[in-house]
């Protein structure tokens, strides 16, 4: 049978990347999926062209994951076409390097309100859910290696990430005795809008001269050789996502070629 079959998922930041990836890998082994997003005209032309792809269903909601209504709303949306939940993936981010000491509260607040608090809304009206229904339910979330080590002229996101970590271990301590599980996974470098946007960020800030540099520079330790595709990711997501990881909880998976070996 296939690995999530039957499983009512619901994915933020979807509309592209690897949130669109996770998706799309959750419809190809039997699952249902919610694609969710900020943008929402993008999202909605995601779901469409994935509609009859796999066994699932597929459904679509507009949501700012820092508004807690709107989450709300979005989970209703999907229980109302899937019947139920099983199965959240916070994974919408954003990045905007700054030179360390260029830092503003504006960087700061927006990164940590979309990275942080938007995880954390995620998570709490997820299990909500979970404990309405009185059922089984996993939380996966969106780390990065940006958890594991600070990184030059990208602090907050550093810091909203090393958050993401800390969530996913007090949720599963908590969430536990709810039988929900909370699990997250941490890529690397993977070639997605955001790099892309990272990149052009870096050179505005005077830390790379050329475009490709900088992802250049910040790949050169990957073991594997190669920047990651969203691809690259999803055999991971579908198996936290599936029964095999059932049994794993407040623990992060790292998916980044070796680049940290921590
Ligand atoms: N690309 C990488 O190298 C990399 C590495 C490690 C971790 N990550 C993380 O993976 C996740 C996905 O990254 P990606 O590379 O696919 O990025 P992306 O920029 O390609 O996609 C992010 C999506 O999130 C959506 N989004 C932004 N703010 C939102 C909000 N407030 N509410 C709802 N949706 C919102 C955007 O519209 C976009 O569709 C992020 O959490 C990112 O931090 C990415």
């Amino acid at each position: 049978m296939a690995r999530v079959s039957g499983r009512s998922c619901i994915v933020t930041g979807a509309a592209q990347g690897i949130g669109r990836a996770i998706g799309e890998a959750l419809l190809d082994e039997g699952a249902d999926v919610c694609f969710a997003d900020i943008n929402a005209d993008k999202v909605a032309d995601v779901a469409a062209l994935n509609q009859g792809r796999g066994a699932g269903r597929v459904t679509h909601a507009r949501v700012d994951v820092t508004d807690r209504a709107q989450v709300r709303a979005m989970i209703d949306h999907a229980v109302a076409v899937f019947g139920k939940l099983d199965v959240k993936f916070n994974n919408a981010g954003v990045n905007k390097p700054m030179n360390f000491l260029d830092v503003t509260e504006e960087n700061w607040r927006f990164i940590m309100d979309v990275n942080g608090l938007g995880c954390l809304i995620g998570m709490q009206e997820a299990a909500r859910q979970f404990i309405r229904q009185g059922t089984f339910g996993k939380i996966i979330n969106t780390a990065s290696v940006a958890s594991r080590q600070g990184f030059d002229n990208v602090a907050p996101y550093c810091a909203s990430k090393w958050g993401v970590v800390s969530l996913t271990q007090s949720g599963a301590r908590d969430l536990a005795r709810h039988d929900i599980t909370v699990t997250g996974f941490a890529p690397g470098v993977v070639a997605t809008e955001m790099w892309e946007q990272v990149d052009r960020d870096l050179m505005e800030i005077g830390a790379a001269e050329r475009p490709g540099q900088a992802m250049e520079e910040f790949s050169a330790e990957i073991l594997k050789g190669r920047v990651a595709r969203p691809e690259d990711v999803t055999g991971t997501t579908t198996f936290l996502a599936s029964r095999d990881s059932d049994y794993m909880t407040g623990q992060i998976v790292m998916i980044d070629g070796g680049m940290t070996l921590v």
